[in-house]
């Protein structure tokens, strides 16, 4: 039971990461593939975002953290189970329905037109609002694509076999390749599939400009109430994913989420990526990227998990690795485990109680979780992914602070069995994505550092 489920959902990696390269040769993609494509993750509360607020404290932010990634959690299980009940979660499940935590920093076309695209690691299309635009946002960060003017736009036949992988991908009356990206719950991006120079830059390190690389060119989008974003950046291992074209591999550093002024946030795509540290299998289940958690540990201890759901249902215990969620959602067995050590140590000290579900304590995490052992990840094959205190609990408001690591089945028991490991949990790494070989890197370092 438990080979079987793995293999068949690694299947669907193996076969389009294969598939992409013979499509990307067709395509006479790749004029040079440049050997670094790096860009600067631009976070949603940093003063160049427009989704910066100046009046918004601390606590503000946090709070907003906090709800986008509620939504992303629902997000990221409606699209495993469809048909699931969602009604009683106040979202709206588009990606943008809540506001993202970083966006990708890149431009399309010649001359080039900037963009600032929601990223995500959980759809396979990178599209972006183009001219003439039906319900579009509008472009704060300067004006809308229109791929008429641009010298380096080329139309995808609808023969073309790619145009079958794209999201509802089909021909229309002038054999364009027309897509569909539907999302869980909010309104489509509808357009056509084509091909464009896209450009990555850095003030360090120059520009780098890939040519004919696919993109949704989407005319006309959902009336979304987030309006300040120009497109989707999908990080997806589905064939049309900008990853699976440039290499099959990416890799993000994020520093300290708190901290909107960090300027070394990056995503690097293609060979350039850098894949080292402790590795992990990496597999595709429901177009998620996963891997095996193995268990936990606080400071030395090992924490006892109960098995029973494992046992029985004879799976691994899988977690989803995500970028797009703040916190961490644990699987109810695990997470139980790790509150009753985090009790055990803390309680005697600090007043618990619970917000909105979650545990919270009052005090301040620097000065009260001094001496706070660090909490351990462990996957398969030996990688450590070590989690320390501000990653751990994050700063509420001024006087209390709360687990960051969170119980998904508070949300119902659908989640009972639902872990993602979010992006603070993978603050001071490197994370690095090897579709082809099928492994997950992480490296502790300073984000800094990997522009030497
Ligand atoms: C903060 O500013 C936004 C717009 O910039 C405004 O809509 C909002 O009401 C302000 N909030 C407070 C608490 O002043
Ligand atoms: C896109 O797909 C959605 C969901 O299937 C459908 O409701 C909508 O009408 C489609 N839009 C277009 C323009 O095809
Ligand atoms: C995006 O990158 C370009 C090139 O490095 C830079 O000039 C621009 O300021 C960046 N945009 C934002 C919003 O940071």
């Amino acid at each position: 039971m438990d080979t079987v489920f793995v293999l068949v959902s690694s299947l669907p990696l193996i076969f389009s990461t294969h598939f992409a390269l013979t499509v990307a040769n067709n395509l006479e993609f790749s004029s040079i593939q440049p050997t670094r494509l790096v860009t600067k993750l631009i976070h949603r509360d940093s003063i160049v975002s427009p989704y910066y607020r100046s009046n918004d404290t601390v606590a503000d932010r946090t709070e907003r953290t906090m709800k986008a990634s509620l939504a992303r959690l629902s997000y990221l299980y409606a699209k495993i189970e469809r048909d699931f009940d969602i009604n009683d979660l106040w979202l709206n499940l588009h990606p943008s329905a809540s506001e993202p935590l970083f966006l990708v920093n890149f431009s399309m076309g010649q001359p080039p037109v900037p963009q600032l695209a929601i990223m995500d690691s959980g759809s396979s299309l990178l599209w972006i609002q183009c001219a003439p635009c039906k319900s579009c946002s509008q472009q704060i960060i300067g004006p809308m694509f229109d791929p008429s003017i641009s010298s380096t736009y080329g139309s995808l036949s609808c023969k073309n076999i790619i145009c079958r992988y794209a999201p509802s991908g089909e021909c229309d009356s002038s054999s364009q390749c027309v897509y569909n990206q539907t999302y869980v719950e909010g309104l489509p991006s509808v357009g056509v599939i084509a091909t464009e120079q896209l450009i990555f830059g850095s003030p360090d390190e120059g520009t780098n400009a890939v040519n004919n690389v696919i993109f949704g060119c989407s005319h006309r989008n959902g009336n979304y109430k987030d309006t300040r974003f120009t497109g989707v950046f999908g990080l997806g291992s589905g064939i049309t994913s900008v990853v699976n074209q440039m290499g099959s591999k990416f890799s993000y550093c994020i520093g300290n989420i708190a901290d909107p002024d960090y300027s070394y946030n990056q995503l690097v795509l293609s060979e350039g990526a850098n894949m080292e540290g402790y590795s992990t299998p990496l597999d595709v289940v429901d177009g998620h990227y996963q891997v095996i958690l193995e268990g936990i540990s606080v400071g030395e201890t090992r924490l006892v998990i109960d098995p029973s759901t494992f046992q029985r249902t004879g799976k691994e215990r899988r977690a989803i690795i995500d970028s797009g969620t703040a916190p961490t959602w644990l699987a109810e067995n695990e997470y139980r485990a790790l509150e009753r050590e985090v009790r055990n140590l803390l309680d005697r000290f600090l007043t618990p109680f619970m917000r909105e579900s979650f545990l919270c304590y009052r005090g301040k995490v620097g000065q009260d979780l001094v001496g706070f052992p660090a909490v351990t990840f462990h996957f398969a094959e030996g990688a450590d992914l070590v989690v320390d205190t501000e990653s751990m609990f994050y700063q509420a408001t001024p006087n209390i602070f709360c687990m960051a690591v969170r119980q998904a089945s508070v949300y119902g028991k659908d989640f009972k069995d639902f872990s993602v490991i979010g992006l603070m949990a993978q603050q001071y790494y490197n994370v690095a994505y090897d579709l082809n070989k099928h492994k997950l890197f992480f490296q502790r370092i300073d984000c800094e550092l990997l522009d030497e």
